[in-house]
């Protein structure tokens, strides 16, 4: 074998085992990145599972719930918080004894009948929306539940909603739940702050977002909103808050939670 025959028979070998090892890379990349997804809907399915677990032990079926959940199916059905959720809104306004409760985003109603169902006889709810067929058919739910006397349902952009409100020296809310468009939470804060005493709750929904709350590279207007939200939070001195993180049925993400000094 001359020279010329041994360096082209040894580059010959180099490349088939490069594509060997190309190719069970490639491979076994798949298999690994099929085995994360399969790994990630196994635990989405058990969270699901887990939460489903809990609702049928600790919360008790009810049928206005069911009609405002089923009422929503429509639109989407991603806006309504978990039954585990709301059951923790219920009971956190129940620690409070609250006695006003403002919501800022209404969509079909469920949400505001779970922080209704807190409310003494003469508890007041008053509750924002901006898409006019989720008021209509929110306002549905509330009347057909018996609800109107404790509810009322105000339909525009939250923002001047809010700014009417202060105008109007609208009481101070005891209990403030905040879950509609996320640019607009900053905003949102800065108004409920002046619609609220000492000891008021803040509560914001969907604020973790898949986890992408800490990815500062984050292009995503809703990502870049409550981002700012949390920011302004921990500026503001009047008041002290938290996140948490959940999962469950509602995938992964988080809220908010502040009382005002
Ligand atoms: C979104 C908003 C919500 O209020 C919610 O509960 C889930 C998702 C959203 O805008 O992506
Ligand atoms: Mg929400």
């Amino acid at each position: 074998m001359d020279y010329d025959t041994f360096v082209s028979g040894v580059l010959c070998f180099c490349t088939l085992l490069g594509l060997v090892e190309w190719r069970s890379n490639f491979l076994l990349g798949g298999v690994a990145q099929a085995t994360a997804s399969q790994e990630g809907n196994s635990k989405m399915e058990k969270w699901s599972a887990n939460d489903l677990y809990i609702s049928k032990q600790l919360i008790p079926d009810d049928d206005v719930l069911s009609t405002a959940l089923n009422s929503g199916k429509q639109y989407t059905t991603d806006y309504e918080i978990s039954s585990t959720q709301g059951q923790l809104l219920y009971l956190l306004a129940k620690t409070k004894n609250a006695n006003r409760i403002l919501e800022v985003g209404t969509f079909c109603g469920y949400n505001t009948i779970w922080l209704e169902q807190a409310l003494p006889e003469d508890g007041k709810l008053i509750s924002i929306e901006y898409e006019k067929a989720y008021a209509k058919t929110a306002q549905a739910n509330i009347e057909n539940a018996g609800l109107s006397d404790k509810v009322t349902i105000l339909q525009g952009n939250a923002v001047d909603v809010l700014k009417t409100l202060i105008h109007n020296n609208e009481s101070p809310f005891d209990m403030i739940f905040i879950d509609a468009d996320k640019p607009s939470y900053p905003e949102y804060l800065k108004l409920s702050l002046q619609l609220s005493k000492s000891g008021t709750i803040i509560y914001g929904d969907n604020v973790v977002r898949d986890g992408e709350l800490c990815n500062v590279n984050s292009t995503d207007e809703k990502v870049k909103g409550v981002q700012k939200f949390i920011q302004e939070m921990g500026k503001i001195k009047t008041i002290e808050s938290t996140t948490i993180q959940t999962i469950g049925i509602k995938r992964y993400d988080g809220f908010t939670l502040s009382i005002v000094k």
